[in-house]
């Protein structure tokens, strides 16, 4: 089992987006997949109470100290997703405890990049007493498709010194509009969010293997 999290202190930076197509994606790839909402704003089990027959099995668990439990709660998954909380210190903390990868989702704009500095901080001292664990990557996201990305952000991003995805997740209307219907662009006829959508899930998929390999 393996966990990830979806963190970001920032608010609208495209975690409970990002969250709710990988933990569709993973599911449609034939995994078990647990969707876990630690954010008390309640954005994913809105989204999944939007429909009666959303395929993922969510639960909420939007205390600290409950988020110890999930190890041996989720044991019999192959995945667990968190889509994190905004600003609770705390919760974000207890996530990356636990997690075996934490993706960061941020907008392309140098405020943005900036804004997810305490998170970096606190990965790296965590992954210091840890041997490494969790992993962390950033994820561009609602890139404006097209867009060149500026040096500015280069910079920014490069100041962290923690890898990018090479895949970035573009600003398109079929996110907000399916996720209106509790589904993802899995269920929509767009073929470029599938693509990108897939293509993050492959390199996820990487980093965690490899992660795996290294361990045996
Ligand atoms: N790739 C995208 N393209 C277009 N719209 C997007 C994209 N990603 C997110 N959005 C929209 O931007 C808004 C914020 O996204 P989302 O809720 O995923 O962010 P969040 O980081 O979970 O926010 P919060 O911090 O409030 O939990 C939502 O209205 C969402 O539909
Ligand atoms: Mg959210």
């Amino acid at each position: 089992m393996s966990i990830i999290s979806v963190l970001n202190p920032k608010g609208g930076s495209g975690k409970t987006t990002i969250s709710t197509n990988l933990a569709r994606s993973l599911h449609d790839r034939g995994y078990s997949v647990l969707l876990v909402d630690s954010d008390p704003q309640g954005s994913a089990r809105d989204w999944h109470a939007t429909r009666d027959d959303n395929p993922l099995e969510l639960i909420a668990l939007d205390r600290p100290n409950n988020m110890k439990t999930l190890g041996t709660m989720a044991a019999n998954y192959d995945f667990v997703v968190i889509d994190g909380a905004a600003k609770l210190e705390d919760m974000i903390a207890a996530c990356i405890k636990v997690s075996d990868l934490v993706l960061i989702p941020v907008q392309p704009s140098p405020y943005d990049i900036w804004a997810a500095s305490d998170l970096v901080d606190f990965l790296k001292a965590r992954q210091e007493v840890t041997d490494g664990k969790p992993q962390a990557r950033f994820i561009l996201s609602r890139v404006v498709d097209g867009t060149r990305l500026g040096q500015e952000i280069r910079t920014a991003l490069d100041e962290y010194a923690l890898p990018v995805c090479t895949t970035a997740i573009a600003q398109r209307q079929v996110y907000p509009q399916t996720a209106a219907e509790g589904r993802t662009v899995y269920e929509a006829d767009n073929g470029k969010a599938k693509d990108e959508s897939n293509l993050l899930t492959d390199e996820i998929l990487g980093v965690l293997n490899a992660a795996r390999r290294e361990v045996a």
